[in-house]
């Protein structure tokens, strides 16, 4: 998936050993200090995710690596600069941010994520497409939560990367987030090639409770009996950050323990809101959405139980749940 040997690697690194000493000493780094002790993150945390600063201007990370046109072209394909098609300058890419590293599953550098200070947009600009960096399968988070934790059982994806370290500094040290894109199926086979159990904590928001949907689909393939995958939703506004620093740790885990859905909850739950089963043609409606999402699921113990529980929330038997699940393409 990824070239084992790449000059973009050494000179990612190289950026972001600069980004992090101008977060320790560049002169205009205040702001960005005082941004993340905002934030509620300790100097500790601050270094176990190789936080930086990208300071203002355009040509800093360009000066401080950009030796000759080579290491420049070079700087171009890592994401680091951006070459004007017109003009053929070459400007650094990330300004005024505070910069977080987005590491491969070795630890090795591949992308970066920068966030402005106040509310300029776009709020995250994140590297682009390069030869090391495919956003869609990477998970930002899950070399430090494999490095944190000796016995990882569950991984929890959240949306954000203030989430994932929010989290970790509530001593959570388990999250990891997609890097703007929809959890894929890619991504789930890679978390359940390492732990058991996968908590989905989207953003409590339209866009979150979509995103839990979409999860729960690229689940469905991956769910031999012995995984399993729950669901938690928040409060309408929150985020997995916000809510971890309004109420804490314990209450955040009690909350997980509590009110984290089982998979197969959700989906009922779900799919009656779109298909009500308390009418014929609503229950005609369920089977023909459940089934075939179902069928997705490896786990024959699992599979048949759901199929059950289908059954008797629509009285369809078997034989009739069988002809429909052959017969019925219909996605959501
Ligand atoms: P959110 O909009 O939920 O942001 O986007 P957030 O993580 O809560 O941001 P804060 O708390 O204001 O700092 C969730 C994730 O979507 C991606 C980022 O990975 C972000 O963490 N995103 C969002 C972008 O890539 N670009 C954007 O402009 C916005
Ligand atoms: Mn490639
Ligand atoms: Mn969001
Ligand atoms: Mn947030
Ligand atoms: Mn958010």
């Amino acid at each position: 998936r990824q070239p084992t040997d790449s000059p973009l690697y050494p000179l990612l690194t190289a950026a972001s050993d600069y980004y992090r000493q101008a977060l320790k000493s560049h002169p205009t780094r205040k702001a960005a200090v005082t941004y993340l002790k905002g934030r509620g993150l300790s100097g500790e945390i601050a270094r176990d995710f190789g936080l930086g600063f990208a300071p203002p201007g355009w040509d800093n990370l360009l000066k401080h690596l950009g030796g000759d046109s080579l290491q420049q072209k070079a700087m171009i394909d890592a994401g680091l600069l951006i070459e004007n098609a017109d003009t053929k300058r070459t400007y650094d890419r990330f300004r005024d941010r505070v910069m977080f590293p987005i590491r491969d599953s070795r630890g090795r550098i591949i992308a970066f994520g920068g966030r402005v200070l106040g509310d300029d947009k776009p709020k995250y600009l994140n590297s682009p497409e390069t030869p090391v960096f495919h956003k869609g399968q990477e998970l930002y988070g899950l070399y430090e939560a494999r490095k944190n934790n000796r016995d990882l059982d569950e991984i929890m994806v959240v949306e954000g990367y203030m989430d994932v370290i929010a989290l970790a500094q509530q001593g959570l040290r388990n999250a990891v987030a997609t890097l703007g894109t929809a959890t894929s199926e890619e991504h789930l086979k890679r978390l359940f090639r390492l732990v058991p159990s996968v908590l989905f904590c989207f953003d409590g928001d339209a866009a979150g409770r979509k995103a839990a949907w979409r999860a729960l689909e690229s689940t469905l393939p991956s769910l031999q009996d012995g995984r399993r995958a729950r669901f938690l939703f928040l409060p309408d506004g929150e985020d997995p950050d916000s809510l971890v620093r309004a109420e804490g740790t314990d209450a955040f885990r009690a909350r997980i323990n509590q009110h984290a859905q089982p998979l197969a909850e959700y989906f009922f739950q779900q799919l009656s809101e779109e298909a009500d089963p308390r009418s014929l043609e609503g229950k005609a409606h369920l089977v023909t959405l459940a089934a075939p999402l179902i069928d997705k699921i490896p786990g024959n113990n699992l599979r048949t139980l759901m199929r059950q529980r289908l059954g008797e929330i629509t009285g369809l038997n078997g034989e009739a749940l069988n002809q429909v699940a052959r017969s019925a393409p219909a996605p959501v």
